[in-house]
């Protein structure tokens, strides 16, 4: 590992994964088992595992994600993990003079009307996990010397726990499904955001003035879950003539109830990032172009 090497937090999610896979020997990544949010002394020990090494920035990819748990028993921890953690190590990032790279959710937005949410708008989440990322938001830009925080949306990859994999399963074993056509957004595939983030890192880097601030970071386009279903349906369809799946009906969110209210716009304005850093993400469904190909090639 060099020292211009990239500290990252997170080992083993989604996010994690992608920019380890593109960063290789560039990157020290820690994962929970090391450095834990949930320790009062978390702090402490990355500092003991860091010891002097220096880095050029964190990327801290740590995150509570359950939104339904965050809703029922998992709110203290949500908070701890998504928001009071996050104070200590923006701290942390400022005395050693580190830019902190974080990120939040679609989530922090109450879901109202159909246009594209801007950094400009005002948040109000649904729930608690909004909460908990909103808050993580506001203390990261208060506690860092420079920062940026990318919100982004409906995340997955071909082998995580997430709604590709979970559709892909359900699509295989049963006859007819329903999915939610009310919720608008864009799949965001997590190999192309972690190539977006490190090209608007670098640039962050480089540049005269670090921009710090907030920026949108999606896939291009918009669809719902159930657009997003019917785009994975269809590929398995073609594939496997036996599929299990023979009907895949648009239900409304009411038909479907959560423990965590959902907000029924997630769509995410994303000029910001073009606009700073020269940055726009493939679509959607190029997104998905890719991520059955690396399924494929598993
Ligand atoms: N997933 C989405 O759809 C989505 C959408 C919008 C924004 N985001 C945001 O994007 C970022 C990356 O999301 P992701 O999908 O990569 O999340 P993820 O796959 O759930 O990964 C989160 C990582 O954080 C770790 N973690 C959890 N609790 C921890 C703790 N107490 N101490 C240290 N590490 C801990 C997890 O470890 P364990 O697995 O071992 O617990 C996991 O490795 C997060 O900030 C998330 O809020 C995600």
């Amino acid at each position: 590992m060099s020292k211009g090497s990239l500290l990252i937090l997170g080992k083993g999610g989604q996010l994690s994964n992608a920019l380890c896979a593109l960063l290789g020997d560039q990157a020290r990544v820690i994962g929970p088992d090391e450095a834990n949010f949930l320790d009062e002394n978390f702090i402490g020990t990355l500092d003991s595992l860091i010891g002097t090494h220096s880095f050029k920035a964190v990327i801290n990819t740590a995150a509570y994600t359950n939104v339904d748990l965050s809703e029922t028993t998992g709110e203290t921890d949500a908070f701890r993990i998504n928001a009071t953690a996050v104070a200590e190590l923006a701290g942390w990032c400022r005395e050693r003079k580190l830019p902190l790279v974080h990120f939040s959710s679609d989530y922090v937005f109450n879901g109202s009307g159909s246009n594209r949410w801007n950094e400009r708008d005002q948040p109000e989440p649904l729930n608690s996990y909004g909460r908990s990322k909103l808050l993580g938001e506001v203390l990261a830009s208060d506690h860092s010397g420079h920062y940026l925080i990318f919100r982004t949306s409906w995340l997955y990859d071909a082998t995580g726990k997430n709604f590709f994999t979970t559709m892909r399963r359900l699509l295989g074993s049963k006859e007819e499904l329903n999915v939610v056509a009310d919720q608008m957004g864009a799949p965001t595939y997590v190999p192309h955001l972690a190539k977006a983030v490190m090209e608007c890192v670098n640039k962050a880097l480089a540049a005269p003035e670090f921009p710090d601030g907030t920026y949108h970071l999606c896939s291009g386009g918009e669809t719902s879950w159930h657009g997003f279903a019917s785009a994975i349906w269809a590929h398995e369809r073609a594939h496997n003539p036996d599929l299990a799946c023979k009907t895949l009906s648009p239900i409304p969110t009411t038909s479907y109830p959560l423990p965590a209210p959902r907000p029924l716009n997630s769509r995410l304005d994303c000029s910001r990032a073009r606009d700073v850093f020269g940055v726009v993400m493939p679509t959607w469904e190029d997104g998905l172009k890719d991520c059955f190909a690396a399924a494929d090639a598993n």
